[in-house]
This record gives structure tokens, sequence and C-alpha cells, in this order.
């Protein structure tokens, strides 16, 4: 595939791959089902998500992680996306985020065997070693970041590609932060400005990642995070407010809202349905029904 080029660089000619780990319960977000398959604005996280990572112009391919009894919905709300050359895989995930961006990699050396669009019921092995990937450089995004603008992405990529090893896009911290000890006594305030916000996706040399996850041990919240572990060097780039997590209700609130009104500019006013409604006991007979999530 080639590329437009990023920033007014020349096109790039490697592979680009992402991993995007959606095989989360969703605890916090309490929808029900696993949050990556919780639908705004009429489609799941996990399409917005890696229909976004295609549609920045410079990913390749994906591996989705989900969980093993979605494994069929996710290969069917994904075929779509077989496009051109992309490679859409699917694999099952783990216990742990950790567990299941292995899985990933792992389905990564085998991910191009059925190029071009084809899908897979090849299961990744749990904890294999990842020898070589074939690609320039890998992502890992977060699903429930799924509304991910381009620019970021665009920017990880631009990045590895100029030889960074590891990047994480950031945001600034608007809060001060405290720490604190066992106790919830404070025991410190950093320099909030030497204090960000990190996001995904998160950008690798993939030697540098593959190397960081066959030394990992069992969790990590971030991945890069474990090339930190190797001694190696995390470059930053600006991240972007919508690709905030999407963790809460009110997180999904703020999705919905903004979906809303990306549509209204494009088509005029949208109306909204939440899942749930306002029920005024003074003049409503009854109160409403909360539309039921697919199980
Ligand atoms: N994830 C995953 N496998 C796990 C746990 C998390 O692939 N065992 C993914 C989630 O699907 C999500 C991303 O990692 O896209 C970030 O995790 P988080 O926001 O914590 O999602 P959940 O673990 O699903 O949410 P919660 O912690 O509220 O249960
Ligand atoms: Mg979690």
């Amino acid at each position: 595939m080639t590329h437009d080029g990023v920033n007014g660089h020349p096109a790039p000619t490697g592979r680009v791959a992402a991993v995007v780990p959606a095989a989360g319960s969703g605890v916090r977000l309490g929808a029900g089902i696993p949050k990556a398959f919780v639908e705004l604005g009429g489609e799941t996280m996990l399409e917005r998500c890696v229909a976004g990572l295609l549609a920045s112009g410079v990913v390749d391919d994906v591996v989705a992680v989900v969980p093993e009894d979605r494994v069929q919905e996710a290969e069917r709300l994904l075929a779509p996306l077989r496009v051109g050359d992309h490679v859409v895989v699917v694999t099952v995930g783990g216990a742990e985020r950790t567990d299941s961006v292995r899985n990933g990699l792992a389905a990564l050396t085998t991910a191009r065997a059925g190029a071009p669009g084809a899908g897979t019921d090849r299961p990744a092995v749990p904890g294999a070693a990842v020898a070589t990937t074939g690609y320039d450089v890998l992502l890992v995004h977060d699903a429930a970041r799924c509304l991910t603008p381009a620019e970021p992405i665009r920017r990880v990529v631009a990045a590895v590609r100029s030889g960074e090893v590891a990047v994480v896009p950031v945001v600034p911290v608007v809060d001060t932060v405290k720490q604190v000890d066992a106790d919830a006594y404070v025991v410190g305030t950093p320099d909030r400005a030497t204090l960000r916000g990190v996001q995904t996706p998160q950008g690798f040399d993939p030697d540098t990642l593959l190397a960081a996850y066959d030394a990992a041990g069992d969790a990590a919240t971030d991945d890069a995070g474990l090339v930190e572990r190797l001694g190696r060097r995390v470059a930053t780039v600006d991240g972007a407010a919508l690709a905030f997590k999407v963790t809460t209700a009110e997180d999904r609130m703020r999705a919905e809202f903004q979906l809303l009104s990306e549509r209204s500019l494009a088509e005029g006013p949208q109306t909204m349905t939440f899942g749930w409604q306002l029920y005024r006991p003074e003049t409503d007979s009854e109160p409403p029904r909360a539309p039921q999530e697919d199980q």
C-alpha cells in the first residue's frame, strides 16, 4: 500500500499494523455487555475504532482482540472494513489487557498470511513468543477510545517512522495531581507542568514492543510502560481531546453528544435517544422503559 505521506514527509513504504484490545467487560460503564460492543450513534465502539484507524490513511492492518464468545459477532461487524488490501483479523483476548495485547501480537505474525482481506479462525496462542511481524510500525489502540481523530494517529506513526522506538500521544493535565500514601495522606505535589495524560494509539518499533512483551510480567496498564522498563526512551506527541477513553456512563454520554453534534453539522438537527428518560410522576402515567441492549 502507498500512503499519502504525513505532515509533508515523503510517502513511506513499510506497513503499519494496529492491535486493538477490545476484550474488556466494561464493568465501569455498566452496560451489561462487553464495552467494545456497545453502540454509539448506531455503531459499536469496535467498528468505530477500527474504521477510524483505517480512515487515518496510515494504518494498513488491524487485529481486533475480543472476548471468546464475541468472535463471530466481531467478524460480522468488521467484514465491511476488509477493503483494498487491508487485513482485519479477529482473535481472542485474555483476562487482563496485557494478555489481550499479547494475543493480538501473536496473531500479527500470521495476519498477512491470509491477505488480502482474509478473516481468520487462527486462534492466538497465549504467551507464544512472537519472533517477527513483518511490519514497520506497530500501534496498540484501545477500542474504548473509539472517537480518536486521524491527526494523533498520524503523528504517532510519523514519529516512529522518524526513528523513535516508542511514542505516546499525550494531553496536558488540567487538575493539580497529589501523591498520597497508603493512608490517603498527601505526600507530595508533582509539578503539573511536567505531567501528561496518556492516550492511545501508542506506537512502537516492532522489535522493541515484542521485546517489551517478552520481558513483561503479568500486567501493565500502558504498553509504553513495558518499554520504559527495558530502559528504552519513550517519546511524546500531541494527543487529542476526542481520544478520550469511554469508561463511565458520563463518557458514553459525552461521546453520544459529540456524534450527535457532528451529524447535526452535516445533516441538520437530530434527535438523540439515551438508555434512560426523565420521568415526571405528576404528568407521566408510567415510567418509561429503558431500551434493552442485545445480550
Ligand atoms: N481490554 C482487553 N482485555 C482485557 C481488559 C481490557 O482487551 N482483559 C481492553 C478494553 O476492551 C478496552 C481497553 O482494553 O478497549 C482499555 O480497558 P478499559 O477501558 O479498562 O476497558 P474494560 O476493562 O472493558 O473496562 P472496565 O475496566 O471498566 O471493566
Ligand atoms: Mg479495565
